[in-house]
């Protein structure tokens, strides 16, 4: 397979399934390093830039849980790649004169996320700190390296953006000139077809984590399904569009907070890598899109060769890891109805950001006169599949909202769990953490009403 790695044109025989991260360190580039090889610490990212209506889109992305197959026919940036001949760049300049470096063991992966920013964000409407939330520092501290982005960023805020920002960044001397030749060199590169038979990968942030690996993938990004669209009735997401795209859709913000639920899931670069079909098909009972889609009483579209079919999301899960899937069978897309609703997604994790949900939940509903009606609740970590909450979302059905009302709808809930312990907590805490969501839904929806619970 060919890819561009910084300047140069590459063919490897390594197989798709190869980790990036191993690939690079093996051939010699010593600058992208391995700290946790599970997407969590950022001392991996590199750059990937793709090839996108004309023009090189490019994104920082964890190389210890990215098979080269998704890299295939990409340009792959590393700190090496970013570096001028006779100059740091704005960014490492930042860091170096804001002591935000101290070992250095995490400072590529922190200059590749901020590069990625630069390279792509709108200055005025994005925080700088999303950037860097799948970083981790373990000696300087963060105070100086957010200092130093922030330094990065007025100074690269000025350039003139007219003619793109990779452009501006050249001409400025900010990124090295090969940079204006990669699309050219992207539009020669040919790659080979996808295999028939085989383990799909969408995201491959599940598949991949730990060295884990699969024979004979199938990269399900390269066969379409990555787009989110919408007819009269309904908005579909493509199963392999990734959580960022979804987070950050316009189709899905014009009906709720989209973007303000989703940044709970993971960081950045995870969320731009990984996508929902692997979020459901994965299984797993804290999937945070699983749940947030089941709130949203979503169907789903499978196909197999020629068979299509459509069914609930909540009738997909059978029992832990076990799916309603036929070998072969491609999850296509998620699709809820086009309508306006309350939606509240709530979440408890051992940290804010960056970590799997203990117990994690999501509730959809209207209120046509005074009254609850079409309310979907939903709860992860309380079973062995994610649970669609079917007696506590009936018995809200049509109910005026007060707190007994609240109350006895989490009594229902609990009736319908079946926590285990473990290191996400005991089944006694996940029990009262539910309840404690389910109230924390109504708080969100109804700061207005007086409720004791
Ligand atoms: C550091 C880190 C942080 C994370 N944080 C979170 C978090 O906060 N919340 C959360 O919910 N998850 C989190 N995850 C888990 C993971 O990112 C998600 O589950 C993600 O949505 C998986 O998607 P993927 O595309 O990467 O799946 P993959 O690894 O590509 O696939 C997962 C499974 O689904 C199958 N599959 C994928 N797509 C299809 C399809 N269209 N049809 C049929 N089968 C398919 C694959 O064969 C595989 O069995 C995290 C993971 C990491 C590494
Ligand atoms: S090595 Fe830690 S995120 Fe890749
Ligand atoms: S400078 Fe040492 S880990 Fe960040």
């Amino acid at each position: 397979m060919k890819l561009i790695l910084n300047q140069k044109v590459l063919e490897t025989s390594e197989s798709p399934s190869f980790h990036t991260l191993d690939f690079l360190r093996k051939i010699g580039i010593k600058g992208v390093k391995e700290g946790c090889h599970e997407g969590d610490c950022g001392a991996c990212l590199v750059l990937i830039g793709e090839l996108k209506d004309d023009r090189v889109k490019y994104k920082a992305m964890n190389s210890c849980i990215l098979p080269l197959g998704k890299i295939e026919g990409k340009h792959v940036v590393t700190i090496e790649g970013l570096n001028l001949e006779e100059k740091l760049n704005p960014v490492q300049q930042a860091l170096f004169e804001e002591g935000g470096v101290q070992c250095g063991y995490c400072t590529p992966g922190f200059v590749i996320a901020l590069m990625a920013y630069f390279m792509n964000e709108d200055l005025e409407n994005t925080e700088i700190i999303t950037a860097i939330e799948g970083n981790i520092c373990r000696c300087t501290g963060y105070n100086s390296i957010l200092r130093a982005a922030e330094i990065a960023s007025k100074k690269i805020s000025t350039l003139d953006d007219s003619k793109g920002r990779i452009t501006a960044l050249i001409e400025a001397n900010y990124l090295p000139s090969y940079f204006s030749k990669i699309i050219k060199q992207l539009k020669e590169i040919k790659t080979q077809p996808q295999l028939k038979k085989g383990t799909f990968v969408a995201g491959g942030t599940d598949l991949f984590v730990n060295r884990q690996t699969v024979e004979n993938p199938i990269f399900l990004a390269e066969l379409g399904f990555d787009k989110i669209w919408s007819d009269e009735n309904h908005v579909y997401i493509g199963a392999a569009a990734d959580i960022e795209t979804i987070r950050t859709s316009a189709e899905l913000n014009a009906l709720f907070d989209t973007a303000k639920h989703l940044a709970r899931v993971s960081s950045l670069p995870i969320r731009q890598q990984a996508t929902i079909g692997g979020n459901v098909v994965n299984a797993s009972p804290i999937g945070d899109l699983t749940i947030y889609f089941l709130a949203l009483d979503a169907e789903i579209g499978l196909v197999l060769g020629e068979d299509k079919r459509i069914m609930k999301l909540k009738d997909f899960f059978k029992g832990y890891k076990i799916l309603d899937l036929k070998d072969g069978e491609i999850l296509e897309w998620s699709r809820i109805r086009k309508e306006k609703k309350l939606l509240s997604f709530e979440k408890v994790a051992k940290r804010m950001y960056m970590d799997i949900a203990s117990v994690n939940s999501a509730l959809s509903l209207r209120i046509e006169d005074k009254k609850i009606k079409e309310p979907h609740l939903s709860a992860g970590g309380v079973g062995p599949i994610p649970m669609y909450l079917e007696k506590a979302s009936q018995f809200l059905e049509n109910k005026e909202i007060s707190s007994e009302v609240i109350k006895e709808a989490a009594r229902i809930a609990d009736t319908e769990i079946s926590p285990i312990d473990d290191v996400r907590g005991s089944a006694k805490y996940k029990r009262l953490l539910l309840r404690q969501l389910i109230y924390a839904h109504f708080v969100e929806l109804f700061p207005e009403l007086e409720m004791s619970l």
